[in-house]
């Protein structure tokens, strides 16, 4: 039996998750309320959130999952991508309890993760499948040969798809995260009320900086028609928002089946989590005849059960680290 705790704290989700046999048992995830009135994730304030959290959090997780500390035989944490101070404080605790108990520690890409949360459920996809991975710091469509074998087919230019989400949010006077916010009032407004850019971009490479601008100088203009323009029409924007960056998305993972030929397709990461989104994907799927696989809500946005899986199967590949091992805010695959 092989008993995996998984750590993730790179970002503003501190979260721990027990894997047994392959199997999540728990997944706690603590999330961090006080970002929302600086309008973003605040890094200094989310490491001191991560300390306060993560010992609560792991005791959560150990308690649900019905076993007891000493039974964990492997760590996996969280080493990067993400904000240093914030994967410092999930890396130090990893590194405190393996040495603690003599067990092995494994390190895991969180983009990685990200995509390996789609062997946590069935279905799961076969090797090779495209994912469209979607989050407040990335967007990228990676070819999945393997576990850990997977090729970078392309990825944003400047802001992540999450980023267009929440910075158009701001625009808009939302609160930050403003990406499910956007969701909601996108199901009761016009998807088709307001004409928005879709960037050029060639290949499969993206870009959402030009659609921000452009979104904010349609509000100027029709907030100097109407100041109370927001007020009136804020479900036809986010609709209009929604329809926009979940078609950018969409059409090139379209053009990146049309150029493997792969038609087993994923989402993940934060985004993967919008009504619009999952709708046209599954919409797409079934006209293409592709096989479409969409994680559950609690594993699109951060959780450590993808630690935890991806963890597992490091652990069968007996993969581990050093105590030497240190955090990193950039990390390629
Ligand atoms: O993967 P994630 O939890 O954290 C990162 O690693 O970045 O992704 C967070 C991002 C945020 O930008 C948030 O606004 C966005 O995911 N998000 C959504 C939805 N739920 C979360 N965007 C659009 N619609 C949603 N329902
Ligand atoms: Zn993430």
């Amino acid at each position: 039996m092989a008993v995996i705790l998984g750590i993730e704290s790179s970002c503003d989700e501190t979260s721990a998750s027990i894997c047994i046999d392959g199997e999540i048992k728990s997944n706690i995830i603590a999330s961090q309320a006080i970002h929302a009135k600086y309008g973003g994730v605040v890094p200094e304030l989310a490491s001191r959130v991560h300390q306060q959290n993560i010992i609560p959090t792991v005791d959560q997780a150990i308690q649900l999952a019905k076993i007891h500390k000493n039974d964990v035989d492997a760590v996996a944490f969280t080493r990067g991508p993400g904000l240093l101070g914030a994967l410092l404080v999930g890396t130090s605790f990893a590194k405190s309890f393996a040495l603690a108990r003599q067990i092995p520690l494994i390190e895991v890409n969180h983009m990685q993760a990200h995509i390996l949360a789609h062997f946590i459920d069935n279905p799961k996809p076969e090797f090779p499948f495209l994912c469209l991975t979607v989050s407040g710091g990335h967007t990228q469509i990676v070819l999945v040969k393997d576990f850990f074998e997977m090729e970078l087919l392309g990825q944003t230019l400047d802001d992540a798809a999450g980023e267009a989400f929440d910075k158009t949010a701001k625009i808009l006077k939302l609160p930050y995260p403003g990406g499910p916010l956007i969701d909601k009032y996108a199901q009761q407004g016009n998807a088709t009320a307001f004409k928005l850019p879709e960037p050029q971009i060639p290949g499969l490479d993206f870009s959402f900086s030009g659609l921000k601008t452009a979104i904010l100088y349609m509000v100027q203009a029709e907030e100097r028609k109407d100041p109370s323009f927001l007020d009136k029409r804020i479900a036809d924007v986010c609709a209009s928002v929604q329809e926009r960056i979940v078609t950018i998305l969409l059409n090139k993972l379209n053009k990146a089946v049309q150029q493997t030929g792969v038609k087993q397709v994923a989402i993940a990461g934060g985004v993967s989590a919008n009504s619009g989104l999952r709708q046209q994907l599954t919409e797409m799927g079934a006209r293409y005849g592709w096989q479409v696989f969409i994680p559950k809500f609690e594993y699109c946005t951060d959780n450590a059960a993808m630690i935890a899986i991806a963890g597992y199967q490091k652990y069968l590949r007996q993969e581990f680290v050093g105590q030497d091992i240190a955090p990193l805010a950039r990390m390629h695959f």
